[in-house]
């Protein structure tokens, strides 16, 4: 399972997937790449806040984070919908929105994409999960 299958029955979808090295100075490198290919979209600051946080999920709650470890983030598009998936190498937990108390430091990475994006999901399991988030969004410059 993959976004590329999701998306394979439209020839009209674009697909952009990259691989980072698990390290957190990715996380930068992974937002610059979605911003590259998402100029102009509307909700671009949305779609990197949730990016980072599925990065920084992956990093921190999956084998992405040890030594040679790699994450991978991908970009779907059809028309007013964007998908971005950050696909991980598995751990011992699952995704879900946690009730994180009012002054918690931790535990608002999931429950704020909940609130931003149009829907979020995941699949997979121990050996490899993938985060996704939809937006739907609109193009202030021809893209
Ligand atoms: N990619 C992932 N793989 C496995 N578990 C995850 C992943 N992302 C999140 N989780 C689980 O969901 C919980 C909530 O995530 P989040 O809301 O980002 O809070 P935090 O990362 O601060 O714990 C995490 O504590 C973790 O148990
Ligand atoms: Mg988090």
């Amino acid at each position: 399972m993959s976004l590329a299958m999701l998306f394979a029955p439209d020839p009209a979808a674009l697909l952009w997937r990259r691989s980072f090295p698990g390290e957190t100075v990715q996380a930068a490198a992974a937002r610059r790449f979605v911003a590259a290919l998402l100029d102009g979209c509307d909700l671009l600051d949305d779609v990197l806040l949730a990016t980072d946080e599925m990065v920084v999920n992956a990093l921190r709650h999956t084998k992405s984070g040890s030594p040679g470890g790699t994450f991978t983030v991908e970009i779907g598009r059809r028309e007013a919908a964007i998908v971005v998936g950050v696909r991980d190498e598995g751990g011992p937990t699952e995704p879900a929105v946690v009730d994180a108390d009012e002054y918690a430091e931790s535990g608002r990475g999931l429950r704020t994409i909940s609130t931003l994006a149009t829907g979020w999901g995941w699949f997979g399991n121990e050996q490899a999960r993938t985060v996704t988030a939809v937006f739907g969004v609109s193009w202030v410059t021809a893209a």
